[in-house]
């Protein structure tokens, strides 16, 4: 809230007053920022599936094997170069972030003040997404979707589950301080409801500029 002029919390207070809310603005401000700060911190987690299908292709990550359900493991659908290109992209737009926070001296909206620290949860953010990715294409061949056919929810929320799963016990203390304490959990909970918006946006794009054979 701070720095906004009182002509605006005035216009923005009376928004709210013919709404018919007495909400403290103060709160519903603090509540955006927090959204816009997990979705800020999370782009290195966020970018990697992205990238992985401009990077792509090539050796797949399995290698062409089935498991014993006559099925292949991961499908073509996942390759080296995709997991390489959509980690490495992943992480150095995070430090290219932290740069950009480090100038504008904004410390809350970078990751930790030691820098080895900072590539380390860089590598769990864009790595675990990766691996989510990787994760949801070994559940949907063991259910026999064929790569490429949707598995809704999966599609959406595999990258997540996949961080989570490696930054949840790896880096407790780094999560619970970014997206737990205070009125960061708002951010996070922000954040997971728009995930499935911005993955679809980012598909669309994707699917427009011919990179995707289809728009999820
Ligand atoms: N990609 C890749 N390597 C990865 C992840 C993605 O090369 N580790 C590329 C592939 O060209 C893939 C595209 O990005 O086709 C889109 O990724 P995704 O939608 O995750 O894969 P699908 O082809 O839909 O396969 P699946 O059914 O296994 O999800
Ligand atoms: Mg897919």
């Amino acid at each position: 809230m701070l720095g906004m002029p009182p002509q605006y919390m005035k216009l923005s207070n009376t928004i709210i007053n013919l709404l018919g809310h007495h909400a403290p603005m103060d709160e519903i401000v603090d509540g955006v920022l927090a959204i816009l700060r997990a979705i800020w911190l999370m782009v290195p987690m966020l970018i990697p599936n992205s990238a992985a299908v401009l990077f792509g292709g090539g050796t797949p990550v399995d290698f062409g094997r089935k498991m014993k359900d006559g099925t292949r493991i991961l499908g073509d659908g996942k390759t080296w170069r995709g997991l390489a290109g959509g980690t490495l992209s992943g992480m150095v737009l995070g430090l290219i972030q932290v740069g950009i926070m480090t100038a504008l001296d904004v410390p809350s909206w970078t990751y930790d003040p030691c820098i080895l620290c900072t590539v380390f949860i860089l590598f769990l953010l864009a790595f675990g997404s990766m691996f989510g990715d990787m994760l949801g294409s070994f559940l949907k061949r063991r259910i026999k979707i064929a790569r490429g056919a949707k598995a809704p929810g999966l599609d959406q929320y595999d990258f997540l589950i996949g961080t989570l799963i490696l930054i949840i016990p790896i880096e407790w203390a780094w999560f619970y301080e970014n997206m737990i304490d205070g009125i960061y959990w708002v951010g996070f909970i922000g954040l997971i409801i728009l995930i499935p918006f911005m993955h679809r946006a980012m598909n669309i794009i994707g699917f427009k500029m011919g990179k995707k054979d289809v728009p999820w």
